[in-house]
């Protein structure tokens, strides 16, 4: 490897950086309240820690024994078919692809950091209509957002390992850490917390479908950013020193803090003012501006804090889409960083591009497939397709391809043989159907 390596401390930051984002202060929240609040996080919960954990402790080894790049890492480390495996690699390619969306996301978050300094909705219908007006005609706004991202994103990519994700990790998880944490308290001495709380702790299972359980294994894997060639590459750079049972113990809990949090504070605010818990985007782009209003003075001031806490989470996540592909172009083609970083940042730069216009109501006829949006169709397909699918190369992988003796050495002296033999079976004979299960049922398969 040519790359310089992260410090300890600066690994867990990066890895939790590229964890907490979008997917736990936005999407979880609102699956949360889609399926049945309390019983759905009680099994989220039992998934992250019996799937997530188990396959960040996969993709860590693998990244740890391999030190390389995604691609050269499954082709060196498999015991067989070394030609096949190297394929899998190129699971690289699909974080680049959501990036290209996440980035416009991260755009509207960048938008309403503006929206909360300038003036914030005064009713539910204003909230509706503004962001309804920004998704479908205002591409110009979206584009400059998209732009300023696409800017930042390549130049922290550019800067390498050290002086660029490990060290803005360093800046933004910290500081993401105190915006959570203020508004966090101030949720607590609302008295609508303890409905919150309610909402969200009581395991009402009678709200709980399979269809549930099965959207819960697909968020444990996405918050975690598994599956994806991504914990692998930044494993890559791992200190020697470093305990990958005891990181990924801590990746998924922080993981799973604030995603709760996020919910926490979500919903005090929501039902503080009666307001309801709309589904998907509706919810951070709707719902709460409107009751940020309601909150007067301090309203703006809990808006700010909000959006620039996602856009921290945002930011530190959408590098971590973008390095197993830099690290690739790298590795095997001898590019030098520039060139590596620049190819692929206009590779998302222009899909998100396409990606934004297929909302816009003039292209829109241009750019569907079927009933859905191509916006749609590159998260649905990379997010809840390619992602299982990815989940499933690393158990097969890890289980059958890699030299046993090599994953012991490196896992005992970590968690004691009954706890590696544990994990195995979960590898082996648990996970891959578990995830097998997502992608039929995401496919509809399932419910027919
Ligand atoms: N884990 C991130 C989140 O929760 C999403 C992500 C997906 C990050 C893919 C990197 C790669 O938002
Ligand atoms: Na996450």
């Amino acid at each position: 490897m040519k790359t310089a390596k992260f410090s300890r401390l600066g690994f867990i930051l990066a890895a939790v950086g590229s964890a907490v984002g979008l997917g736990n202060i936005w999407k979880f929240p609102y699956v949360t309240g889609e399926y049945g609040g309390g019983a759905f996080v009680l099994i989220y919960l039992i998934t992250a820690l019996f799937v997530g954990i188990f396959v960040l402790i996969a993709e860590l080894l693998i990244g740890k024994l391999g030190q390389s790049d995604a691609v050269s890492m499954f082709e060196n480390l498999a015991t067989k078919h070394k030609k096949a495996w190297k394929w899998a690699g190129f699971v690289v390619i699909v974080p680049l692809i959501i990036l290209s969306y996440y980035s416009v996301v991260i755009g509207w978050i960048f938008h309403y950091i503006v929206i909360s300094f300038e003036k914030l909705p005064t009713t539910v219908k204003e909230s509706t209509d503004n962001f309804m007006n920004l998704l479908t005609s205002d591409y110009q706004t979206q584009l400059f957002y998209h732009t300023i991202v696409f800017v930042l994103v390549t130049a922290i990519i550019l800067k390498g390992i050290k002086n660029g994700i490990e060290k803005i990790n360093k800046i933004l998880m910290p500081l993401l850490g105190i915006l959570l944490g203020i508004l966090f308290v101030y949720s607590i001495n609302i008295d609508a917390f303890v409905d919150a709380a309610h909402f969200m702790f009581d395991p009402d299972f009678s709200k709980l479908t399979s269809t549930g359980v099965i959207v819960a294994i697909g968020q444990a894997f996405y918050t975690l950013s598994l599956g994806m060639g991504i914990i692998i590459t930044y494993a890559a750079s791992l200190p020697k020193q470093s305990n990958i049972v005891r990181s990924s113990l801590i990746i998924a809990i922080i993981d799973t803090i604030v995603a709760i949090v996020a919910g926490l504070i979500i919903f005090t605010l929501l039902f503080d003012k009666g307001a309801q818990s709309t589904k998907g985007a509706g919810l951070v782009f709707i719902s709460l501006p409107s009751v940020f209003y309601e909150f007067g003075g301090a309203g703006q001031f809990l808006a700010l804090l909000f959006f620039i806490a996602i856009a921290f989470a945002g930011i530190t996540s959408a590098i971590s889409m973008m390095e197993p592909t830099v690290l690739y172009l790298i590795q095997r083609f001898n590019m030098s960083r520039t060139k590596a970083a620049i190819i692929c940042s206009i590779f998302f730069y222009l899909l998100g591009i396409v990606t934004l216009f297929s909302n816009i109501t003039e292209y829109k006829p241009l750019l569907n497939v079927g009933d859905k949006s191509f916006f749609d169709w590159v998260d649905f397909v990379c997010s809840t397709m390619l992602v299982p699918c990815g989940g499933i190369l690393v158990v097969v992988f890890v289980g059958y391809y890699m030299d046993k003796t090599k994953i012991r050495k490196e896992l005992v002296p970590l968690m004691g043989k009954t706890f590696v033999s544990i994990w195995f079976f979960m590898i082996r004979y648990i996970i891959p159907f578990a995830l097998f299960a997502v992608i039929l049922n995401e496919t509809g398969i399932l419910n027919s």
